[in-house]
């Protein structure tokens, strides 16, 4: 009998933005300081995408990944994108990447709103076309461009996040390599936790009721988050994700050679990585440089992962994400 189909991670890719905002440019723009920000996140600076759009970091990132795979365009049979800020409403911005990096005509191409476990779903999904035989090679992108999204003028958000995309291609193989296990998680009735309204423009057909305020108008635009009960809930649905993600692998939490977290906040990793009793030298960060990219946050610190020579063919390396929604996903994967 012929070994089970999996997808195997074929090659990483990542695009930042060059502008570069550090803590003392925050520091200029609202009442923060650069030793509140390391100390409650570990961030130092982050990228923001002043000339790049989404889909221009997506498809930087998906043309570096495919490089890295020695794959080219048009052996892709799957395009799938986590981002919750995509280019435009419609079409997806995978369907923007497919026509950037001419893709062929017909293959399927689309997004998904998972926030920052954007990266984890796609891949969950796209892992399940390729195992199924149903795509032998699949480009799984996460790319967010949150500085759109934030008020600037809010220190307890804006000081988080940054812009950034990241991609792998996934291939068909009947060799040992490849996704082991993957999970993925939501609660709905927690979606006031973390979220952004982005909202509509009004039409002249609905009601306005009470007038709001300019700066109610103002503020329904950008990113919400509760930080503390953020903080307690990410760190108890990832430990879980990962025991789940463990167990249906097969394997104990020693045995994992590389964790690769949500780039969210270093306090979080810490609580995670303590929980499982990993070592600090298994647990990838890289949240100093980038902050927080949401959906481009895993594929980006993957990337950067494998170029510095920290995975060896054989070695497991895990996922783990949480983010807006609520959403929560993990992944084990033998590289
Ligand atoms: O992608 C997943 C989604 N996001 C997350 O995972 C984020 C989860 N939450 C967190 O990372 C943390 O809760 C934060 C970093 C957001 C906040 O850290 P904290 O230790 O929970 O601080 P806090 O919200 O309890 O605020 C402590 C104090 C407050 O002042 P008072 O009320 O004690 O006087 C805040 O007003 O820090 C103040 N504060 C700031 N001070 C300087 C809040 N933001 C800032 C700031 N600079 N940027």
């Amino acid at each position: 009998m012929a070994a089970k189909l999996r997808a195997k991670i074929a090659g990483t890719g990542s695009y930042l933005p060059e502008k570069v905002l550090t803590n003392f440019d925050l520091e200029g723009m609202v009442e923060t300081s650069d030793e509140w920000i390391i100390t409650r996140t570990g961030i130092r600076e982050r990228r923001i995408a002043a000339t790049e759009s989404c889909t221009d970091m997506a498809a930087k990132a998906a043309e570096r990944a495919l490089k890295s795979a020695g794959v080219t365009a048009s052996e892709i049979e799957l395009v799938v994108v986590g981002t919750v800020t995509p280019e435009m409403s419609f079409p997806s911005t995978a369907c923007f990447v497919q026509s950037r990096l001419e893709i062929k005509t017909g293959v399927p191409a689309f997004d998904l709103s998972a926030a920052c476990s954007g990266f984890l779903y796609a891949l969950d999904v796209a892992e399940k076309y390729v195992a199924a035989g149903v795509a032998k090679k699949a480009l799984v992108i996460g790319v967010d461009r949150f500085s759109q999204l934030i008020d600037w003028s809010d220190r307890s958000t804006c000081v988080l996040f940054g812009d950034g995309a990241g991609a792998v291609v996934l291939s068909a193989t009947r060799g040992k390599s490849g996704v082991m296990a993957s999970n993925i998680h939501s609660d709905g009735r927690k979606w006031d936790m973390l979220y952004a309204p982005g909202e509509a423009a009004k039409t002249p057909f609905v009601e306005q009721g009470d007038q709001r305020s300019s700066d109610e108008e103002h503020r329904s635009q950008y990113l919400s988050m509760s930080g503390n009960e953020t903080f307690k809930v990410a760190v108890r649905t990832m430990v879980a994700s990962i025991k789940e993600a463990l167990k249906d692998a097969g394997i104990g939490a020693e045995e994992i050679k590389l964790l690769i977290p949500h780039q969210a906040n270093q306090r979080i990793i810490k609580a995670t990585r303590e929980r499982l009793k990993l070592p600090e030298e298994r647990v990838y960060m890289n949240l100093d440089k980038y902050g927080n990219t949401s959906a481009g946050s895993i594929p980006i610190a993957l990337d950067e992962a494998s170029r510095e020579g920290r995975l060896k063919r054989g070695d497991i390396v895990v996922f783990v994400a949480f983010g807006g929604g609520l959403t929560w996903s993990s992944a084990a994967v033998r590289w």
